[in-house]
């Protein structure tokens, strides 16, 4: 009965903390592809190759159902895999539309019109690949009407994540909010779209302001997937193992995962 969680790096792991939170009970079987990481500078073809990639490595891990923890990929790859890859009894989801429901005010998979929400200028950080694909504001404008988004590409932050270098990833992720300020003086809400932002969440806050609300995924995706596999408990998979699999040296991917989380992780090589 197991779950596979996908990013490019160690950011899905803040989104596998809060499920394995809220799912205490389901094995989830997490791939790294930090061999491959940053995806936010990568086109969209690569990123798509990498994801189903990765994808078929988590079905043989006994995963029907597969979390892309991974903005990039959600917003690149994920609407192709759908419409023309996965098999039948196959099932991916992306990280997107949870934070945007929960933006517009809206209960899970309520698919009404788009109406007027409270929120009227939202900030959105995240990598460049996924500003560019512009999925946010289209996931957006199908449930609300009369928001202003401002997108930042927050290049570089990813990398010093990525590499353990928090000093960098500060300063980088002031400089992108003050570039952001430049163009929205006064967002009511900012969106941190990448996973891997919740690692740096204190400061966004502290960069943005105390006035504005933060929205970040980990919960969110949470409690969508707790409320899908209500709902379709046969997309638990064959799989009874939690495992953590990488693409990158696994020592120092440990290393760095063991440091997020404030516990002891193990990764193993994919393949
Ligand atoms: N955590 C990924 C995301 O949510 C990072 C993408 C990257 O590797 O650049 O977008």
């Amino acid at each position: 009965m197991a779950v596979g969680v996908f990013d490019s790096g160690l950011g899905g792991l803040t989104v596998l903390d809060a499920l394995q939170k809220r799912l205490p009970e389901v094995p989830f079987v997490y791939f790294g592809d930090n061999a491959h990481a940053p995806y936010g500078v990568r086109d969209a073809d690569d990123v798509y190759a990498l994801t189903t990639k990765a994808t078929e490595r988590l079905w043989e891990a006994g995963c029907d159902l597969v979390i892309l923890a991974c903005n990039t990929a959600s917003a690149a790859a994920l609407r192709r895999m759908q419409e023309s890859w996965l098999p039948t009894d196959k099932r991916a989801l992306g990280v997107f539309v949870p934070l945007i429901e929960a933006l517009t005010e809206r209960q899970w998979g309520d698919n009404s019109p788009p109406r007027e929400v409270a929120v009227k200028h939202v900030a959105l950080f995240a990598t460049p690949a996924t500003v560019a694909s512009r999925a946010f504001q289209r996931e957006l404008a199908f449930r609300a009407i009369g928001v202003d988004v401002e997108a930042q590409a927050c290049g570089g932050v990813v990398d010093a994540i990525e590499e353990g270098d928090m000093i960098l990833a500060e300063a980088l992720v002031r400089s992108h909010v003050d570039a952001l300020k430049r163009k929205m003086p006064t967002p009511g809400a900012a969106i941190l779209g990448c996973t891997h932002y919740p690692l740096m969440e204190d400061i966004f806050q502290d960069a943005l302001g105390p006035e504005v609300k933060v929205f970040s995924q980990a919960n969110l995706v949470a409690e969508s997937l707790a409320d899908y596999l209500e709902r379709r408990p046969n997309m638990l998979g064959a799989g009874t193992e939690s495992g953590y699999l990488t693409t990158g040296d696994p020592r120092r991917v440990s290393d760095r995962a063991t440091q997020f989380l404030r516990r002891k992780v193990t990764f193993t090589a994919a393949w």
